[in-house]
């Protein structure tokens, strides 16, 4: 019988997710489905136990369910555990196993598509929410030199700081504490550009040969990245890489086979550039 698979999120129905994993399940010969739910604001449980009962074997979770389905888990990994979210669920019986391949897809896309070793970098990270703190732990877990939050609200970089503080040099504090540093990467995780609205980013942020990473991605480029390279970041990259890293692997933990994730970002890629 086919597996079932589900993203579920609010809203979900852009979401590219059925088509990446249809792209790997065919590649690696996996018999499976996988399709979009949209589930209700307040009915995030409700979807999901209606999806399991149905057979379901494994879920993505999306905006804005990712600390929910965390509190719903029966055992989380380490990595959603540090995360304090999920993104990707198993079901095995009654047990809901979850999981967090978010940031090891950002770290993956950045050093292995993107070629740029994080050993010994300066990092800064945009925003405290749940995007930036979903890929703390695996930043750091790559061996920077030092990693700074910095967010519009100083007690969340804070927050985060005193989360992650300890693992490595971890500081943090407002647009403002960034003024007169630079950094080799810049990831944007905050959601500034949902809203319309630039980032304060001081100039001189960006060192020589600094990589500019806006965790979101669209047709043409992004605010940060305009951003970014008005302010003489050498390279830039959206975040579409990690959109496919984090599927690719949620496909393993589900599947146990890593798919290739190369052709399937190109076929992306050219139907956001159609
Ligand atoms: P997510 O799960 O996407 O991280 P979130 O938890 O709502 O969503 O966090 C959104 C992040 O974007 C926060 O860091 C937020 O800053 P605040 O903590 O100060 O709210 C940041 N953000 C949103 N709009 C912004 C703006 N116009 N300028 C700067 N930061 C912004």
């Amino acid at each position: 019988m086919t597996d079932r698979y589900c993203v579920l999120g609010n809203p979900v129905a852009h979401s590219r997710s059925p088509a990446i994993h249809a792209m790997f399940a065919a590649q690696c010969r996996q018999d499976l489905s996988y399709e979009a739910l949209l589930a209700p604001l307040d009915g995030f449980a409700d979807t999901l136990r209606c999806f399991v009962a149905g057979g379901g074997k494994g879920a993505n979770v999306t905006v804005p369910f990712k600390e929910e389905a965390f509190r719903l888990c029966s055992s989380v990994s380490d990595r959603a555990a540090q995360a304090g979210a999920v993104n990707t669920l198993t079901f095995t019986g009654a047990e809901v196993r979850g999981d967090n391949t978010d940031g090891a897809g950002l770290v993956r896309d950045i050093e292995s598509n993107l070629s740029f070793a994080l050993a010994g970098r300066r990092i800064l990270l945009l925003g405290a929410g749940g995007a930036a703190r979903g890929v703390i732990a695996p930043l750091l877990a790559a061996h920077p030199a030092d990693l700074f939050v910095a967010n519009r609200t100083a007690a969340r970089a804070a927050e985060l700081v005193r989360l992650f503080g300890g693992t490595a040099v971890v500081d943090g504090g407002d647009f403002a504490k960034i003024a007169g540093r630079s950094f080799d990467l810049v990831v944007n995780a905050t959601s500034a550009s949902l809203a319309g609205q630039a980032l304060p980013l001081p100039d001189g942020a960006f060192a020589e040969g600094a990589l500019a990473y806006d965790m979101m991605y669209g047709k043409g480029e992004t605010p940060f990245l305009a951003l970014a390279r008005s302010q003489g970041a050498a390279r830039l990259a959206d975040g579409l890489g990690m959109l496919v890293e984090q599927a690719a692997e949620a496909f393993f933990v589900w599947r146990g086979v890593h798919p290739a994730s190369g052709p399937v970002l190109a076929a992306l890629r050219a139907q956001l550039a159609a």
